[in-house]
């Protein structure tokens, strides 16, 4: 490994010191170091080293890259490409994809150096591709004829494994196209876990062969003023694919036992006998929709059908089971027989928190969403949990208080940029990381769905990857106002918080 030739100043997160220019000065941290000497970059890395100097990258550069870059060097090439430079043997300068061995560096860590070029080193292409994000963020969005970047010594490492979202597309339906530069702009956050709650009670949103009324009914109904539709398994797996290019797992949630009006009004026979109210929902009720319990022989067959395909179309390890906002003498029985059911599959499960209820295997994965739900017992049988608390995470509610078309159920302040950000992420215990969450039943549009997730995915990123030491919320803002040009050019619609002076 080459190591940076100027002197080098560790940057912490009180910044950089005013010492661009005079490094040898740098040495005492400047009382004044002002937020703004942090380099922009969103989500902040680990270990920043500053040398001082600078590198320029003209329009013409060497890429080498290691085998196995499958996701890494194409995300290079279309970073290059988008700057319109060109790769040339002969080039002054070099970028290295470089394979290692280094523990620290885990899975998804990465180095990313440059001095006299750039090189970005980490055991794995996950962690080659989040070397090239940052060097994306490092670099202008714009066409230029040479390219200065700060010559730096970066070392990074996740906080958590799961750095997620959810996108609910059964209450109004999202497009195949907005998901696929939904996965583009997590990417450029190192964001990993997009959950598409792919059912409810307004909308059932994947093909199943085997039962092709669920897309027939369930995909043609859609919450009041939202989009119906649905995604065919072909274009679900073209998504998968996409997704996987950019390091992006999807996770296919299946709400049940409740929340199920969309496949009961498909297939009446999943409804309790006694059950008159069949026709497909509008409303924006919860709580009123289920499979019905005491008919075992006709339901679990049915699951397991529907669950068979879901893991033929995902490579998930992880499979959403849903198990929200249902009372039934039967759901904890239910629960333990779907999550058996996802690892016969070979799979593991995930349940919403009241799944904790039930008598699962301790790899079943819980998602908390109340902030005061008594998660404790099931963590002392050893579950870990998905961290969705609603009052910080719930992407549906304001931007600010009183937003037009957002919820305040869960904080009637709604979850502005500060109060997502304070989620302190130790308080819950065994998290393996953190999810927001944004239910559509308000967000019937592209434009609306950017405006509810940005800038506030932003912060998910940097729960998600930072350490919980490291945070800042000023030092947050102030990086993520500069990376202003950057959700420009991926074409978001954000709303323009006031708190980064947009
Ligand atoms: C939920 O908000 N019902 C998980």
């Amino acid at each position: 490994m080459r190591i940076l030739l100027a002197l080098a100043i560790t940057c912490t997160l009180a910044g950089c010191g005013s010492t661009q220019s005079d490094p040898q000065s740098s040495r005492e941290p400047s009382q004044a170091a002002k937020p703004s000497e942090q380099l922009a970059l969103v989500p902040y890395p680990s270990s920043v080293e500053v040398a001082g100097g600078q590198f320029t990258l003209t329009n013409r550069v060497h890429i080498e890259a290691a085998d196995g870059s499958e996701t890494s060097l194409p995300a290079l090439q279309r970073l290059l490409a988008q700057l319109d430079i060109t790769d040339s043997d002969t080039a002054p300068s070099q970028i290295e994809l470089i394979r290692v061995q280094e523990p620290e560096l885990g899975d998804e860590g990465y180095r990313l150096l440059i001095d006299s070029q750039i090189s970005i080193s980490a055991n794995t292409d996950a962690g080659l591709f989040y070397g090239v994000q940052t060097l994306r963020q490092l670099l202008p969005t714009e066409v230029q004829a040479e390219y200065t970047l700060p010559m730096v010594a970066i070392t990074d490492v996740p906080a958590f494994a799961w750095r997620g979202n959810m996108l609910d597309v059964a209450r109004s339906f999202l497009p195949t196209d907005y998901l696929k530069s939904h996965i583009d702009r997590m990417a450029r956050f190192k964001l990993n876990r997009l959950h598409l709650h792919l059912s409810d009670d307004q909308g059932w949103r994947i093909a199943i062969n085997k039962y092709p009324k669920l897309t027939q009914v369930g995909g043609a109904s859609a919450v009041e003023g939202g989009r119906s539709g649905f995604y065919t398994q072909a274009e679900m797996s073209d998504l998968v694919a996409y997704a996987q290019a950019r390091q992006v797992t999807l996770v296919p949630e299946i709400d049940l036992p409740g929340h199920t009006q969309a496949a009961l009004a498909s297939y009446n026979e999943l409804a309790c006998d006694d059950v008159t109210n069949l026709s497909t929902y509008s409303g924006l009720e919860v709580g009123f929709s289920k499979l019905c319990l005491t008919k075992p022989e006709v339901i679990y067959p049915w699951v397991e059908d529907v669950l068979s395909e879901i893991v033929e179309l995902f490579p998930s390890e992880y499979i959403h089971i849903g198990g929200d906002e249902i009372k039934d003498p039967l759901y904890p029985e239910f629960i333990a027989r779907a999550t058996q059911i996802v690892d016969e599959l070979g799979r593991t499960a995930i349940a919403w928190e009241e799944g904790s209820v039930a008598d699962n295997d301790p790899d079943v994965l819980l998602q908390l969403w109340n902030d005061e739900y008594d998660i404790q017992p099931a963590l002392d049988r050893g579950h870990q949990l998905i961290l969705s608390p609603c009052s910080y995470s719930y992407f549906d509610h304001g931007n600010y208080a009183g937003q037009p078309q957002t919820y305040d159920w869960c904080r009637k302040e709604g979850v502005p940029l500060e109060r997502a950000y304070s989620l302190d992420t130790n308080a819950f215990g065994a998290a393996v990381g953190v999810e927001s969450a944004m239910w559509s039943e308000l967000v019937h549009t592209d434009a609306a769905a950017d405006n509810r997730l940005w800038p506030r995915l932003a912060v998910s990123a940097e729960l998600g990857w930072s350490q919980a030491s490291q945070r800042d919320y000023q030092q947050f803002t102030d990086r993520l106002s500069k990376l202003r040009p950057q959700l420009d050019a991926l074409g978001i619609q954000y709303y323009q918080a006031p708190e980064l002076g947009w």
